[in-house]
């Protein structure tokens, strides 16, 4: 043997202190050893109920350490907004993950437990968090690489808080605006949702050729990902949430199934199943699809996670009969429960079904070696805590530009000028005096949308760190120029005041799963009040916030010029970036833009589409100008 430093050899006596338990070798435990044999030797000795443990997701409201220890769980979660404290800090952050950690690695095997988390566009939960444009907006772009990077911003901010999973992303395919996550999907066309699956090598890093396919997490800087919600989410009848997706099996697999085939290819290590049914059917329940198609045809080698309370839901109503729907869900080939608070419900009835042979133990072996596979893959058992060297991260000003650099690329110019000779955009920066009006313009919440701080999302300013719209055009317009803000002037103000211009941003308010469908699609006033009042008065730009297209035919006439923001996040300077001709407008629709809501279902590939307000793929362009003009 060569001569070793001291710490050298401290290292050494480390390893093999950790891998020898009491004059043990414990093969598991031997980063060394290949993925299958640790899987192997740490099977055969869990017993039952810490298989099962392996099997439960907990919410963290009730995972003490103590709960986690106590029942062997191998998963906890945040659901949307729920954080250690209100804007709690990094520290925060990883002392209640690496707390609860600790509990896990004090159990008798100590398997680190997976603390997962919604990081759907940034990691939204966090205050201080970079909050990119939801995924409606990044489709827009057509720019894989863009949401490979955004992977990676978002897997450093997440990692900053100690956690390594991420619920994201989702790659549903909408296929009706009416539908409240429709801003979850990043087009109606299921091509452009799997190049955006670029996220995943983000999020993971790149799985090596070699690999194809195989469950893969970069080590200490990435995060496991998780496409959602398998399969049919976009496409339930009339756009309800959780509904029915009612179309034949070539609609499904050549619409909602091909991006599963891309995310299995890079290397998903996690399928969320969705709340959605196909033809009557609930998914949960859907043996073929999940262990028949995902894990046989597929070949998926991770693990298939349960939605939110899903088993529950697969009666209706829900919860009606836990232990079948429990039965159904787990022989369905669901691996990890999202439980996620009554685990000793669970628990108990699990290991009822298991004991009276109903649920095999060959199922429930299956379940937590995938588990397993996805922790040793990642290098949990390595590095179960969290690095504190990687807090600076958060919201950081490189994480913020990249932001900023999707906002400008999401937006979409859809009219520019009342006749083409006379474009409105981009707008003077050097004028006497301009308005901004529309309750959107100076509300950083309302820009988020949902799944930003809260569930449902925020309304105000005070939610997170952010640019406002409102103070992204004071940034860039010359200092020369007099800005007024009103949120809904009355035309007389307008048109007595000489403003050169006026900036509108107008759109819907925050909503999340559950809250958010709708039948007319309307924009809820002031908004049309305010079109009205400021567009008749002046020359108007309007800016329409939103997770959808919207109806806006009828004020389309009295506009200058028109721009799909959808929901930008955090970074309002993107924008302006465009507004006001820093970088060109080169955004292209990623759905059709109905006229009017009677149209709906429409997408580009149906045969009725015949008259769209503006079709799948439109977008004005401009190019950038020079200097400050
Ligand atoms: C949503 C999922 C989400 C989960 C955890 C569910 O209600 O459908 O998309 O990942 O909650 O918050
Ligand atoms: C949670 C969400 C979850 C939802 C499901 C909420 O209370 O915060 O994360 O998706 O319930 O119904």
């Amino acid at each position: 043997m060569g001569r070793m430093s001291i710490p050298m050899v401290g290292f050494v006596v480390l390893c093999l202190w950790t891998v020898v338990v009491e004059g043990e070798y414990m093969k598991y435990k031997d980063p060394k050893q290949p993925v299958g044999s640790r899987i192997k030797d740490l099977m055969k000795r869990m017993t039952l109920e810490e298989k099962i443990g392996q099997m439960t997701q907990i919410e963290r409201k009730v995972a003490t350490p103590d709960v986690v220890k106590q029942n062997f769980i191998g998963s906890v979660l945040s659901g949307g907004g729920s954080v250690p404290a209100p804007k709690a800090t990094a520290e925060v952050w990883t002392n209640m993950v690496d707390g609860i950690q600790k509990g896990a690695l004090s159990t008798r095997l100590g398997i680190p437990m997976i603390y997962g988390i919604d990081a759907v566009h940034g990691h939204n939960n966090v205050y201080g968090a970079t909050i990119f444009p939801h995924n409606v907006g990044l489709g827009v772009t057509r720019d894989p690489d863009l949401v490979k990077r955004i992977g990676a911003a978002t897997a450093l901010e997440v990692r900053a808080t100690g956690i390594p999973y991420a619920f994201a992303p989702c790659i549903a395919v909408c296929r009706n605006p009416r539908w409240g996550r429709c801003y979850e999907s990043y087009s109606e066309d299921y091509r452009i949702v799997k190049s955006m699956t670029e996220i995943i090598p983000g999020l993971q890093g790149d799985l090596a050729a070699k690999f194809k396919g195989v469950p893969y997490v970069g080590g200490k800087t990435k995060v496991a990902a998780c496409a959602k919600h398998f399969v049919g989410d976009g496409g339930t009848m009339n756009g309800i949430d959780e509904g029915n997706t009612v179309i034949s099996s070539n609609d499904l697999f050549s619409i909602h199934m091909p991006a599963y085939y891309d995310a299995i290819r890079k290397g998903v290590s996690t399928v969320m199943v969705s709340y959605s049914s196909w033809n009557g059917r609930r998914m949960h329940a859907n043996r073929d699809l999940v262990t028949g198609f995902l894990k046989n045809k597929l070949k998926f080698r991770g693990f298939v996670i349960s939605d939110w309370q899903g088993v529950d839901r697969i009666t209706d109503p829900p919860h009606a009969n836990y232990s079948y729907s429990l039965q159904s869900g787990i022989m369905a080939g669901i691996d990890m429960i999202m439980v996620p608070e009554n685990y000793r419900e669970f628990i108990d009835t699990l290991t009822s079904l298991v004991k009276a042979n109903i649920v095999p133990m060959t199922r429930i072996d299956d379940a937590v070696k995938r588990i397993l596979r996805v922790k040793f893959v990642m290098g949990l058992f390595e590095n179960p805590l969290s690095d504190p060297s990687l807090a600076k991260q958060i919201g950081s000003q490189e994480h913020r530009d990249l932001a900023r650099e999707a906002v400008r690329k999401s937006l979409v110019l859809l009219k520019n000028g009342k006749t083409p000779s006379q474009p409105l955009l981009p707008l003077a920066k050097r004028a006497p005096k301009i308005l901004v009006a529309g309750a959107h313009a100076d509300n950083l919440g309302y820009q988020c949308g949902g799944w930003t701080i809260e569930w449902q999302g925020v309304v105000g300013n005070d939610l997170t760190v952010g640019t406002t719209i409102l103070a992204a055009i004071k940034k860039t317009v010359d200092p020369s120029t007099q800005v007024v803000y009103q949120q809904n002037p009355d035309a007389n103000f307008v048109k007595s005041n000489g403003f050169s211009y006026a900036i509108v941003v107008v759109g819907e308010v925050p909503y999340a799963e559950m809250f958010g469908d709708s039948a007319n699609l309307t924009i809820p006033e002031p908004g049309p009040s305010t079109i009205n009042n400021v567009c008749g008065a002046v020359k108007c730009v309007v800016v329409v916030v939103s997770g959808r297209p919207v109806v806006v035919q009828p004020h389309l006439a009295k506009m200058d010029a028109l721009v799909a923001a959808w929901l930008p996040g955090t970074e309002g300077q993107g924008v302006t970036d465009a507004l006001f001709g820093d970088y060109g407008f080169t955004g292209k629709l990623a759905r059709t833009w109905f006229k009017s809501v009677d149209q709906l279902p429409m997408n580009f590939d149906d045969s009725h589409n015949k008259d769209p307000l503006f079709h799948f793929g439109f977008g004005l362009t401009t190019k950038p100008v020079k200097g400050n003009y």
